[in-house]
Order: structure tokens, then C-alpha cells, then sequence
């Protein structure tokens, strides 16, 4: 009974200020990595662009695409007002607050028709915005690609300004001409 009260009380002040010194060198150690992570997650889901516009599904055609295999694709460029009057009068750059949306869906063949091909499911819709300002970096376009309405990870949104910067730069970064 002695011999057990005095074990008991073993861990004596000192051995436990150490111990809570040392909780608290641990603690303030992780917090930066804690810090770090939650703020990694949160660029993560970052795009330029936080939401598909809204109402773009009843914004007006600039031109239809098809993707080979094998993303097997058909899609849809449209666009805002901004874009389709700067697209009219061939004006080029394209002036702040155009905003460029490509629809993409799975290319289905039609059950009523053995040549025709038609939409499926939507696979993503990917966003360019206008704002010379905003986007300085990037040609003055903010780039963002949604899949189930979500941006896709940072990683993805480095690739869009790289290839439409390497092909169509004089065309003001964007591939698509008005379908005649
Ligand atoms: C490897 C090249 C490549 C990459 C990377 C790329 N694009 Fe494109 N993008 C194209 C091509 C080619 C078109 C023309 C239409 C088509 O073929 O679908 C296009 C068209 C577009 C359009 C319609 C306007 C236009 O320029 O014609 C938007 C909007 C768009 N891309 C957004 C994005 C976003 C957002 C990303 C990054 C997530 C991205 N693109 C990455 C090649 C690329």
C-alpha cells in the first residue's frame, strides 16, 4: 500500500514541467505544418474563376467542336454578350468582361439514327474570363475548368494559360472563330 501511494507520486513537479514544456515544443512545432496543410487543401480547390458563370446555358453559339478519342468528345463554345458582340465586329483583344464558356459532352450515338452522333453526359465545362486587370498574369483571361460544378486542383489550372498562350497568342489567347 506504501510502496504504491509512493510510485504514485513518482512523476514528481519537475518531470511534469518538463513534459508539459515538451507537449508545448511539439505543439508550436506543427502548428505551422497544421497551418500550411489547411491552407494547401483550401488552394486545392482553387480556381480563378470560384463558380460557372451563371445562365451560360442560355448564352448564344460561337462555334461546335469535336474532341478525338480518347476523350471522344463533342462540345460548345458559347459566350456572353460581351464576347459575341466583340466577336461581330472582329474586335480584338477582347474587352473586359467577355466570358467564354466550352460545354463539352460525350460523344452517344443517337438511338433513332445509325449515323448521327449526339450529346451524352457532360463531362466538363471550362470558363475563360476577361479582366485585364484581375488575370495581368495570364494575358488578362482568368482560366477555370468545372467538373460537376466544381474547379478542378491548382495543378490543372497551370496548364490552361501555358497551351492556349503557345498556340493562339495573337489571337488574343482564344482558339475559337465564329462559326460562319
Ligand atoms: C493542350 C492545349 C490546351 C490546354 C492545356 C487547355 N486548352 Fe482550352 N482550348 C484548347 C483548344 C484547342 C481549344 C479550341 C476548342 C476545342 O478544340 O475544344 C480550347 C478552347 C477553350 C475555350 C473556348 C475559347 C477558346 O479559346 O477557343 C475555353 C473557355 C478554354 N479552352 C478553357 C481552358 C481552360 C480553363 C483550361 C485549363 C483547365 C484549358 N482551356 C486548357 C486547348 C487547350
Amino acid at each position: 500500500m506504501t510502496m504504491k501511494s509512493e510510485k504514485t507520486k513518482f512523476p514528481s513537479y519537475t518531470t511534469m514541467i518538463v513534459l508539459a514544456v515538451l507537449l508545448l515544443v511539439v505543439v508550436l512545432t506543427c502548428v505551422p505544418y497544421l497551418v500550411t496543410i489547411a491552407f494547401a487543401e483550401e488552394q486545392a480547390d482553387a480556381s480563378p474563376i470560384f463558380a460557372v458563370p451563371p445562365g451560360y446555358k442560355q448564352w448564344q453559339l460561337i462555334a461546335p467542336a469535336e474532341e478525338a478519342a480518347p476523350l471522344d468528345e463533342l462540345r460548345a463554345i458559347v459566350g456572353n454578350k460581351t464576347a459575341i458582340d466583340a466577336y461581330q465586329d472582329n474586335k480584338l483583344p477582347f474587352p473586359d468582361g467577355t466570358i467564354l464558356v466550352k460545354r463539352a459532352w460525350k460523344r452517344k450515338q443517337s438511338p433513332e439514327f445509325s449515323s448521327a452522333r449526339i450529346p451524352g453526359e457532360p463531362t466538363t465545362v471550362q470558363v475563360m474570363v476577361k479582366d485585364s486587370r484581375k488575370y495581368a498574369s495570364t494575358g488578362g483571361w482568368g482560366f477555370g475548368r468545372f467538373v460537376n460544378g466544381k474547379p478542378v486542383d491548382e495543378a490543372q489550372h497551370r496548364t490552361c494559360f501555358a497551351c492556349h498562350e503557345a498556340r493562339v497568342r495573337s489571337r488574343d489567347y482564344v482558339f475559337t472563330r465564329l462559326a460562319p
